[in-house]
């Protein structure tokens, strides 16, 4: 079977559409979303006009902000700053990667907790290790929106998280380990010994490494189910563009056979894209003193 995130991300942008209805009925505002670029970056581009349409479908502002490739780190700075002052602005996203000469998480500490609608700040990484209120990161958030929307149940289950990353392996492995989710979460990385051990014991395998078809289905168990998070393009001559898209995980049958699983394209990436819209409108909430919930 596969995990499509189309019917999940479009019930969840049709949900962050109604709240940012209300919102905009109690504010005269709609909430609004800063999009900083740097560069041109054509996989950048890609995303960055998927964040802008998923912002129009949920009515919410964006405020483009695109900058050229050779930018100074002290005038990025300035503009995040300027952007974190603007009382307009309720989330501010820098898309990644930016480019080398800059220090990326120098970058992102000049965003305030409050409108970091990535999730990736010390604050919100922490307040999800403490449970406490706080700005979950997309993808991680997606992808439990999506467990909970095909009935998949964690409780007592062996989840492997394969990456350790501060944008998806690391957070991804705090919240399933949350009483809420009561995974058993074992998190691989490419120094682990005997990763063939861990991805046979997986009831559910996040692959969150980066690299195309590292993992394959003859290395999980039959009944699996796989979140893959991959999106690495490849070249392909056979594709107007020169290059298809595939994921971190290799299976042969079209629908997955045996296994749920995710597919890329058409599968986290939309999820990670809906929780973008939904985290701006909570910030959006919390900015004007209340709860998205409460709207
Ligand atoms: N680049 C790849 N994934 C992401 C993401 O989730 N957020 C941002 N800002 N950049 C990215």
């Amino acid at each position: 079977m596969l995990l499509s995130g189309k019917e999940p991300s479009a019930k969840m942008k049709a949900d962050a559409r109604i709240l940012s209805e209300k919102f905009e009925k109690k504010f005269s505002r709609k909430p609004c979303l800063a999009v900083v670029f740097v560069g041109s970056d054509p996989a950048s581009a890609v995303y960055v006009r998927n964040k802008k349409k998923a912002c129009a479908e949920t009515a919410i502002d964006h405020m483009d902000v695109d900058l050229d490739e050779n930018i100074s780190e002290d005038e990025l700075i300035g503009r995040i700053k300027e952007l974190d002052a603007d009382e307009s602005v309720d989330g501010i996203l820098v898309q990644l990667p930016l480019p080398s000469h800059i220090d990326e998480a120098r970058i992102l500490s000049f965003i305030s907790s409050e409108k970091d609608v990535d999730g990736f700040s010390a604050a919100n990484l922490g307040s999800l290790l403490t449970e406490e209120k706080a700005l979950v990161a997309c993808t991680p958030k997606g992808i439990l929106y999506m467990l909970d929307y095909y009935h998949i149940d964690t409780e007592g289950k062996n989840v492997v998280v394969v990456g350790r990353s501060r944008i998806v392996g690391k957070p991804v492995a705090a919240l399933l380990e949350q009483k809420s989710r009561n995974a058993t979460v074992t998190l691989c990385h490419s120094r682990t010994k005997d990763i063939d051990y861990y991805l046979k014991n997986a009831d559910i395998l996040i692959c969150a490494v980066g690299k195309p078809h590292v993992i394959s289905e003859d290395m999980v168990k039959k009944d699996a189910v796989v979140i893959d998070v991959g999106t690495n393009r490849v070249e392909d001559s056979s594709k107007k563009s020169g290059y298809s898209l595939v994921g971190d995980f290799h299976y042969t049958q079209e629908d997955g056979g045996s296994l749920k699983v995710s597919p890329v394209p058409g599968g986290v990436g939309l999820m990670t894209v809906a929780s973008l819209m939904e985290n701006t409108i909570i910030a959006a909430c919390r900015r004007m003193g209340m709860e998205a919930e409460d709207l």
